[in-house]
């Protein structure tokens, strides 16, 4: 089903938002293999931006790319208005990296590790040492400032590297992953932290986690195969999945009498039986009364509308095969 690009649909508004990162035709190529092919985005100021695609679908390519630590084939990407190909460097003060690996320096304590990228930056130590009690303690770790990151469970090691991309105050930050391999617990507090910078910078982040996107993100692409395949909010994603509505009908009992009944009517497009609970696709939402009046004496337990997620658009633009 096709979509408006963001780019036209601004053009349409008189309030045109400022886009943080433009990125036209964007290839990448390594040997034979396309990793981005032909790729364009544009991505809001102050918005919480979500890329997903499966394993190998060119998310940390594009992340390398816009973080200037790779160069492109062909296209052109823009952040704040700066080319990476030539202002690599004013690019790199201005962003905060979260890489897919922690890259933590196990022999500096967690607060060092902060204090190194600090003056990496060339940051003064009254400034830098402010700004450094105030991340430890958003981010929770000011009891443990003094330990190793190794002596870090794996939430609390991401939480510090997320507030290691933070010290210099960039006005963008990227994040490649920020939560693969964390229990689901540590997984809501780094989106916490994140939910709290929200407004204040730019955010771009990849991830495998549908939820974190849903929960998360403004807005969304999926891509695969190196090209962007879908954009838009979680909501209009899920909304261009179909036009059908799906319900559960749960029963007492009479479960295939029912079931067959439902089956024989022209509005019901599709039909699946689990256990006592009958699963019916509509064309329209007007069939629901049709359904009602049919049921009309059934011993009804329950009807629920099957909310889409995210991963049932994932499934059905990515395909469900597993990837290397
Ligand atoms: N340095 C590299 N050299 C050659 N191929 C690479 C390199 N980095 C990534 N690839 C390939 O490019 C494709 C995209 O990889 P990547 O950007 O890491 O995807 P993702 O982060 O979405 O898993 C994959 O097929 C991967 O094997
Ligand atoms: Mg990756």
């Amino acid at each position: 089903m096709p979509w408006v690009p963001r780019v036209a649909r601004f053009m349409e508004s008189s309030d045109m938002p400022v886009s943080s990162i433009i990125i036209r035709s964007l290839t990448k190529q390594y040997a034979n293999l396309t990793a981005l092919n032909s790729f364009d985005l544009e991505v809001e100021q102050g918005s919480i931006f979500g890329l997903l695609g499966p394993n190998g679908a060119g998310k940390t390519t594009l992340i390398r790319i816009l973080t200037t630590l790779m160069r492109q084939s062909s296209g052109e990407v823009f952040i704040e208005g700066l080319d990476t190909r030539t202002n690599g460097l004013k690019i790199r003060s201005m962003i905060g990296v979260v890489s897919q690996e922690n890259s933590l320096d196990r022999y500096l304590t967690a607060r060092e590790n902060l204090v190194l990228h600090a003056r990496l930056h060339g940051m003064e130590k009254s400034l830098y040492n402010r700004r450094i009690d105030e991340l430890l303690e958003l981010m929770g770790l000011s009891d443990r400032q003094k330990d190793f990151p190794d002596t870090y469970s794996g939430g609390m090691q991401r939480r510090l590297v997320v507030a290691r991309a933070l010290v210099h105050k960039p006005q963008l930050l990227f994040l490649d992953e920020p939560t693969t391999g964390l229990d689901p617990q540590s997984r809501r507090a780094v989106w916490e932290y994140i939910r709290s910078l929200s407004g204040s910078m730019t955010i771009f982040l990849t991830t495998h986690y549908l939820e974190e996107a849903e929960q998360l993100c403004d807005r969304v692409a999926i891509m695969d195969h190196g090209r962007l395949i879908a954009l838009g909010s979680s909501q209009e994603l899920k909304d261009r999945l179909s036009g059908e509505t799906v319900y559960d009908i749960e029963l007492e009992r009479d479960v295939e009498h029912y079931s067959s009944l439902l089956g024989s009517m022209p509005c019901v497009s599709n039909i699946r039986r689990i256990d006592n609970k009958i699963q019916v696709s509509l064309e329209h939402w007007e069939c629901l009364s049709e359904i009602v009046t049919a049921l009309n004496g059934a011993p009804i337990r329950r009807i629920t509308l099957k909310e889409r997620t995210l991963e049932d658009v994932f499934i059905s633009l990515t395909g469900s095969g597993v990837r290397g």
